[in-house]
This record gives C-alpha cells, sequence and structure tokens, in this order.
C-alpha cells in the first residue's frame, strides 16, 4: 500500500509509562525455528571487527537484533502491501501490520470497534486488540511527553485520554487513543543460534475508527506499524529504552514470492551506499539529483528540492506500493522510457502501456537514481508492472497535489523491492544496495561490550497466504484511477500509507 499517510495526530495527554516484567510461556510458534546462523557470509573479519569495534567506541550500550516476518508483495493488482506480526498485551496476541516507513504510530485495531475490518482476503485471521483484556495495558494519560511529543496538537477526549487521528494519503484514515502496553517479539543475541523471545513496553494506538482503505476486505490487516523518525515510533521506542540501536533495514522480496527480511540492528553488509537524511523533514527525505533513463539525464535537480514551505521532496516509503514523481520530471522520465524502449508504446488514457511478453531486461531501459550519496540502479520491473499477460504499463505515476500542499516523491515498494535498504537513524543516512532477498544479511549485536556477527534470514516457514497471483481482478480503466498518492479516494487498489504534517 502507498503511504502517503496524514498524520494529523490531535492529541495530548500523558501516562507515565511503566516498564512491566512479562514473563512469557509461549510466544510465535512459527519464530521458534527461525534460522539464525553465527557469522557473515565469506566476507572478512577483519572488515566487520574494524566496523564493530567503531560501532562499540560510539555507542556503550546493547545493541540488540529485532527479527521481524515479513510477508506480502508489491504487486498492486494482488496485495500491494508489506506486513509483519508481532505480539502485543499480556497475555500476547498476535497481530498482522502493515509496515510502513512514511509514518511513525503502531496501532491496532482495537475493541470496542466503530469500524474495523472482520475479514481479510489476505488469508490472515484478524484480531482485535483489547485492552481490557490485557493485564499490562495502561491507557496512556494526556500529561505523558509521548503523547505530546507524539502527536504535536495534543487532546485529550473525554475520558481524559491521548486521542490521535492519523490520515494517510490515499484518504484512510485511523482514530483512536494510546496505550502503552507490552510489544513481544524474537530477538536475536548473538549468544546461540535460536532467537529468544523478548519484551517491552511501548505505547502504540488503540483504533477504534478506522475508514477508506483501511477497511478493504481484500487486504485488511490488524493495523499498522509505522517505522518513521518520531518518538512514538517502535524503533524510536526501542532505542530510547536502550534495548536496539535506532537503525533497521528491510528487504523486500518482489515477484509476488512475498517474504522478505525485516530487522531492527546494525546492519554490517559490505557495499551498501549511504546518502543522508534530509534532516528535520517528517519523513525519510532524501537529496535526489537526477534520474538517468539508459545513463542520460533526464530532469534536475531543483526539481527534487524540498519547498521552503515544508514538505514534499522525496521520501522512502515501503507503506507505499508504487512511485510517485513530481513534474516535469516524471513527464521527462516517461519520454525516455518510450524512447528508449524497443517496444512501440500505447498510450491509453495517460497511462503509457506496451503490448509485450518476455523478459523486460535489454527491451525496456535500465534507469538510474542520483542520490547525493550514489547511483541506485533499478531494473525495468522496478517501473513497470504487468497488468495482464502480455501487457506491461509504467508503474511510476505522476505526484499530484493539492494547491497549497506539498508534493513528494515517493519511493514505494516497486522502487525498494529486491534491495537490502537500510535506515541509519543514528547516522542520519538511508542505504541501499541490490540483494537477493532470499539470502541472509549481516547484522552485528552487542551485549556488554561483546560483540557478534549474525546473518539474519528470511523466516524458513511459509509466509501466510496472500491472493493468488493468477487472479488480477482490476480492470485498466480502474486501474487508471489511480493517477496520485494524495487526496484521492478513488484507490481502489494501491495502498498509500504516508501521514502528511498537520497544517
Ligand atoms: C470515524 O472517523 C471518520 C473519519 O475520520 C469520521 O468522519 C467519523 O465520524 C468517525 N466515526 C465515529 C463513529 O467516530
Ligand atoms: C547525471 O546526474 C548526476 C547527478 O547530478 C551526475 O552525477 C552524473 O554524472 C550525470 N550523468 C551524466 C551522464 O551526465
Ligand atoms: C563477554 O566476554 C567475556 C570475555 O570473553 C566473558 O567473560 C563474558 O562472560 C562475556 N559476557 C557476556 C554477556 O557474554
Amino acid at each position: 500500500m502507498l503511504a502517503l499517510v496524514i498524520l494529523l495526530l490531535l492529541a495530548v495527554h500523558i501516562a507515565e509509562a511503566h516498564n512491566a516484567v512479562l514473563h512469557l510461556k509461549h510466544g510465535f510458534a512459527h519464530l521458534e525455528g527461525s534460522s539464525v546462523k553465527q557469522g557473515g557470509r565469506g566476507m572478512s573479519r577483519g572488515h566487520f571487527q574494524r566496523l564493530i569495534d567503531h560501532d562499540r567506541a560510539r555507542m556503550q550500550r546493547r545493541l540488540a537484533v529485532v527479527d521481524f516476518p515479513l510477508s506480502g508483495n508489491d504487486d498492486p493488482l494482488v496485495t500491494g502491501l508489506y506486513y509483519t506480526q508481532v505480539g502485543l498485551g499480556t497475555p500476547m496476541q498476535s497481530f498482522y501490520l502493515q509496515v510502513d516507513t512514511g509514518s511513525d504510530l503502531l496501532w491496532v485495531n482495537c475493541a470496542p470497534c466503530n469500524n474495523c475490518p472482520s475479514s481479510s482476503g489476505l488469508n490472515i485471521p484478524l484480531s482485535i486488540y483489547n485492552p481490557t483484556g490485557s493485564s499490562s495495558s495502561e491507557i496512556l494519560q494526556c500529561s505523558n511527553s509521548l503523547c505530546l511529543e507524539a502527536l504535536q496538537k495534543p487532546d485529550c477526549d473525554s475520558m481524559n485520554r491521548c486521542s490521535y487521528q492519523s490520515v494517510y494519503g490515499d484518504g484512510s484514515a485511523t482514530s483512536g487513543y494510546l496505550v502503552s502496553d507490552a510489544i513481544t517479539y524474537n530477538q536475536l543475541d548473538g549468544t546461540s543460534d535460536s532467537a529468544t523471545i523478548s519484551s517491552a513496553n511501548i505505547v502504540f494506538g488503540c483504533g477504534y475508527n478506522q475508514t477508506g482503505d483501511l477497511l478493504q476486505p481484500t487486504r485488511a490487516v490488524d493495523g499498522l506499524m509505522g517505522f518513521g523518525q518520531d518518538a512514538i515510533s517502535v524503533p524510536s521506542q526501542l532505542a530510547a529504552q536502550g534495548l536496539t540501536p535506532n537503525v533497521f533495514a528491510h528487504c523486500l522480496e518482489g515477484e509476488n514470492k512475498g517474504s522478505g527480511i525485516l530487522v531492527i540492528g546494525e546492519v554490517m553488509e559490505p557495499d551498501v551506499l549511504y546518502t543522508p537524511i534530509v534532516p528535520g523533514q517528517q519523513h525519510y527525505n532524501v537529496e535526489l539529483q537526477n534520474i538517468a533513463v539508459n545513463n542520460i539525464n533526464v530532469s534536475q535537480p531543483s526539481v527534487f528540492a524540498i519547498p521552503n514551505y515544508g514538505g514534499g521532496g522525496v521520501i522512502f516509503d515501503c507503506g507505499t506500493t508504487l512511485a510517485y514523481i513530481v513534474q516535469p520530471a516524471y513527464g521527462d522520465f516517461v519520454d525516455a522510457v518510450v524512447r528508449n524502449a524497443l517496444v512501440e508504446a500505447n498510450t491509453l488514457q495517460g497511462q503509457t502501456c506496451f503490448s509485450y511478453s518476455g523478459s523486460l531486461d535489454g527491451v525496456f531501459p535500465g534507469v538510474t537514481l542520483y542520490f547525493a550519496g550514489g547511483a541506485m540502479e533499478l531494473s525495468p520491473d522496478q517501473y513497470m508492472i504487468q497488468q495482464e499477460v502480455g501487457f506491461y504499463c509504467i508503474g511510476w505515476f505522476e505526484s499530484t497535489t493539492s494547491p497549497g500542499y506539498p508534493a513528494y516523491s515517493i519511493l514505494g515498494d516497486i522502487v525498494l523491492k529486491d534491495k537490502l535498504v537500510v535506515y541509519d537513524n543514528e547516522r542520519g543516512q538511508i542505504g541501499w544496495k541490490s540483494y537477493d532477498c532470499t539470502q541472509g544479511i549481516s547484522v552485528s549485536s552487542e551485549r556488554e561490550g561483546n560483540s557478534s556477527l549474525l546473518t539474519v534470514n528470511p523466516y524458513q516457514t511459509s509466509a501466510p497466504g496472500v491472493h493468488s497471483a493468477s487472479s488480477r481482478p482490476l480492470s485498466i480503466s480502474l486501474f487508471l484511477s489511480i493517477l496520485a498518492c494524495a487526496f484521492s479516494n478513488m484507490l481502489n487498489f494501491i495502498v498509500c500509507r504516508l501521514d502528511y504534517p498537520p497544517y
């Protein structure tokens, strides 16, 4: 799903979150066989030792690795989102949450619920979090600093709860109030080959009123897990408690294989290129300097600049299915693809498509995104979508917006898939590297000054089912309505979870 989320977090109210110690009798059944191996993949110890020594000097704290399962895919005609599974509450209940770097808050469907989905075409059992059913749940008071910090516009509801509302770029919304409760996850500490079940107390949203695509039964999930930079995001909260570094990575497997890697921890892979995160922005903004098609630049850096009034720019957002590019860069990009393709284009109601079957490579041009820190090479499947057998269309869209709102260029799953993408909030940078997501990634963990290197692999168990790839119910005319992430309520098959600042 495309996540241009308007996170109009209205709320205020504060209660002290306290640190309950949880004694869990069981965790995720499917986590128990998680395959974690010691050691890197054919890289020199010296290389890693230098990195580890550097990190140890810099951070005198524990650096655990938290490993989340990942399911879903980037195909807007199948699922169009990636989701993970976490445990919340005591006793622990398992929830499927969309993974989103375009927003900050974790929220779940919450009882008693006015508007929550009741079933999901993703073949996952939906659950509703019930704060009164969890012995470790506490309602966050309006005076709590996380309520004030996270919600920007504090708002106590009539029951003195810290209420929130998040509105996303596809027009969907969630509202509710904040609670503090246990999150249960899979921790790798490097001292054994297996994962241990760990927990911490975090603040998250009890969402009792969801609207729009969040109720869409074909791909409903239990909620959403924001991985943004704000204090309210789970990586920020775990880092603030000294449990993990504020660094995480995803490797989204493309081609509807429905899996990949999602891990919080210090990524130690070599050859990752990094570009600075533009400071002071609400999202993971980066400086895009140019787009090249077949190695010829088609745009100019100024096109992608962040406007004076803030917002906009170019963001990494795994909560968005496709990619959205501002004009005039978008038109220049499409023209260059058409010029360089070896197949003639058909323009249908503004969308550029090609009747073609076979391998895309060599027939459609390669694309390069030039970031301030290095170049990201894209293959044709990272900008083309197969809409039917023998029929492809360009899967990047023009970014449009309402007057007065900044236009974002959004790099969603179609661009981010089949790559290791590292969000390094410790050093203020985002990294990437083309990657086969069925391979493990090297991550370091540190405990009481002892470092170890782990290989985090995708979960070996079969992922919860997604729609069969053979079902492609979307007609072209419907698909054509998907022209912008923001301010459209016609995004029937695309997810856009990017939150807007509260103007
Ligand atoms: C649910 O949220 C929508 C949109 O934010 C709002 O219009 C509606 O009144 C809310 N419904 C309830 C029952 O709170
Ligand atoms: C394209 O633009 C990038 C970024 O400005 C620059 O580094 C690169 O050299 C340019 N390539 C060509 C062929 O001009
Ligand atoms: C760290 O390493 C030292 C020396 O090898 C060892 O004595 C100690 O038990 C280790 N600590 C942990 C937490 O593993």
